[in-house]
């Protein structure tokens, strides 16, 4: 998958990774057969498109997954994303995401690395890579704001000023609420209806879609360690559940306000045993498969017994919220968030609370101060004018 360079190599979709040995039939699609001899003479360094076969299409699809990665970075243009520009720096996926022993290392999974990570030069063997690492962590330089711009990073992630907008050429999934699934037409057929942008905002297997472009990140304090419910942990099903629980505060040094994409849903859960679900959702007809016999309870029970997990026989549907971190799509350094986007009232950190920003908040003592100087201005300017007046009414005199 990260070698061929001759695009062939595809795998079927139910054959546990494997591509199509034979001509294969999914749905109205044909796979042909692999020809194994002639990718094997073929392979070559991997590509953002040969990254981006699984990658831009996490979740099911083009941009669904992440707000940052769909197939619009096969052959980006500098506006898009500074790095990758097909006629820029070209940068790969590898350039930046460098492995070990061929394991592609992130961080989200194990331990944070901002931190710890220096530097992206070969001879440093690196397992992980931050934007620090070729920049430096003082990349502003020699402009009038560029110290003013620097001490932002200590609170700051590069991503926050520089990913303006997600999703600016491809719409990405902002919502899925499978509650909705289920309906058909007159004689059992499937509904499927698209949305302004083209995309499929309901279909019968999945329910209800809700896709966006040009969306603003949402932003939170963050240390680069994110951790997830999972199926055994006992759930509050009063509100929302958010699967990705973030760690970090405003008060810890090692967290920055770091900008996610958001998604949000309704999914099938056990209200009795409060827990999230595994439902079954691909099969034959009769083994509970969703997809075949539309019937959540068997969906569930055969999906729960699989995995060797409890189930009440009872389901309902939750609210869920899942955040991403974003970290590709970097704009040219013009585009970045101007200033007053963030020192602002409405502007784009005013869910985040509880530390001070000049111009968006207020403080009893520094308003006194301001409107202290203002006042004593005033006085000033009066006093200035009535001398000149005194002064110049002298001169014309003599
Ligand atoms: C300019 C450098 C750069 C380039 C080029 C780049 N990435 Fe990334 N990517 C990052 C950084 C920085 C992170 C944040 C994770 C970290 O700090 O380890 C990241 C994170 C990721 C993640 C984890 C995201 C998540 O939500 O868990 C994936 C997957 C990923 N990149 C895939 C790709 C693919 C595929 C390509 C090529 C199309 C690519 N990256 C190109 C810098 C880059
Ligand atoms: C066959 C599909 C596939 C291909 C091709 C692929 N990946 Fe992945 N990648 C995955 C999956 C699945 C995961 C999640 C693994 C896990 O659960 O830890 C992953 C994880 C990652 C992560 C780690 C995310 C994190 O935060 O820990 C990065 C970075 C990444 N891949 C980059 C790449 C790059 C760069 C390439 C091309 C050289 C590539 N991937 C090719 C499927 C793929
Ligand atoms: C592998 C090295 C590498 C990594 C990692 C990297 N960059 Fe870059 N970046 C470059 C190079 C090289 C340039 C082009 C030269 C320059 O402008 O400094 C560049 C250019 C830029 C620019 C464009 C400046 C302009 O003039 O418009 C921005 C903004 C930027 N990078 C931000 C980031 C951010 C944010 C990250 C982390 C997500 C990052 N970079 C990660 C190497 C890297
Ligand atoms: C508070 C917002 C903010 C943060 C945080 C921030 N930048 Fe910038 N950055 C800007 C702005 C605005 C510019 C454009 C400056 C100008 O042209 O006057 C810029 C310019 C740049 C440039 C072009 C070179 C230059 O001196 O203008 C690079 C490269 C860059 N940033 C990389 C980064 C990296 C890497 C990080 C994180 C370590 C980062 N930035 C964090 C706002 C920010
Ligand atoms: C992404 C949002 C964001 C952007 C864009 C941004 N700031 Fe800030 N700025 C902050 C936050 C958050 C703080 C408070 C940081 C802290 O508590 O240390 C801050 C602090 C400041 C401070 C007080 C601390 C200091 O360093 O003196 C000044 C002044 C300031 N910003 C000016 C600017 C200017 C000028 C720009 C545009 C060039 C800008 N900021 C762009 C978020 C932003």
């Amino acid at each position: 998958m990260c070698h061929d360079t001759t695009g062939t190599y595809k795998k079927f979709p139910t054959s546990c990774g494997n591509p199509p040995y034979t001509e294969k039939k999914f749905g109205k699609k044909i796979f042909p057969p692999v020809n194994l001899k002639k990718v094997a003479r073929n392979v070559g360094l991997s590509s953002r498109a040969t990254c981006g076969a699984c990658h831009f299409k996490g979740g099911g699809g083009d941009g669904v997954k992440h707000g940052d990665l769909d197939s619009s970075l096969v052959n980006p243009d500098r506006s898009l994303d500074v790095h990758m520009d097909a006629k820029g720096l070209n940068f790969t996926c590898t350039r930046c995401h460098t492995e070990n022993g061929h394991q592609i290392e992130g961080r989200y999974y194990s331990t944070p690395a901002t931190v710890t990570h220096s530097s992206a030069m070969p001879a440093d063997s690196p397992s992980r890579i931050a934007c620090e690492s070729c920049h430096s962590g003082h990349p502003h330089k020699g402009k009038k704001n560029s110290t003013l711009l620097n001490n932002h990073i200590a609170k700051i992630a590069c991503e926050t000023c520089h990913v303006p907008l997600l999703a600016r050429k491809k719409p990405t999934l902002v919502w899925w609420d499978w509650s909705t699934a289920g309906k058909f037409k007159e004689g059992h057929k499937y509904i499927v209806k698209k949305d302004a942008l083209g995309k499929v905002s309901y279909h019968t297997k999945k329910g209800n879609l809700g896709w966006a472009k040009n969306i603003q990140p949402e932003y939170a304090w963050f240390n680069g360690v994110i951790t997830h419910v999972l199926a055994t942990d006992k759930i509050d099903d009063g509100k929302p559940v958010r699967l990705t629980i973030l760690h970090g505060n405003k008060n810890d040094p090692q967290s920055k306000i770091t900008p996610f994409k958001m998604m949000r849903g309704k999914q099938v859960y056990d209200p009795v045993n409060k827990t999230l679900v595994v439902p079954k959702l691909f099969g034959p007809k009769g083994s509970g498969a969703y997809w075949k016999d539309f019937d959540w309870q068997k969906s569930v029970a055969a999906g729960q017994q699989a995995v060797h997990r409890k189930f009440s026989g009872k389901v309902g549907f939750i609210k869920t919220e899942y955040l991403r971190p974003v970290a590709h799509m970097i704009s040219p350094a013009k585009d970045a968030v101007s200033c007053e986007s963030c020192h602002s009232r409405n502007g784009r950190l005013k869910k985040l609370t509880g530390f001070y920003m000049p111009g968006r908040d207020f403080s009893k003592r520094l308003d006194r101060i301001g409107w202290l100087s203002c006042l004593s201005l005033l006085v000033l300017v009066g006093l200035h004018g009535a001398l000149r007046i005194i002064s110049s009414k002298g001169r014309h005199k003599s």
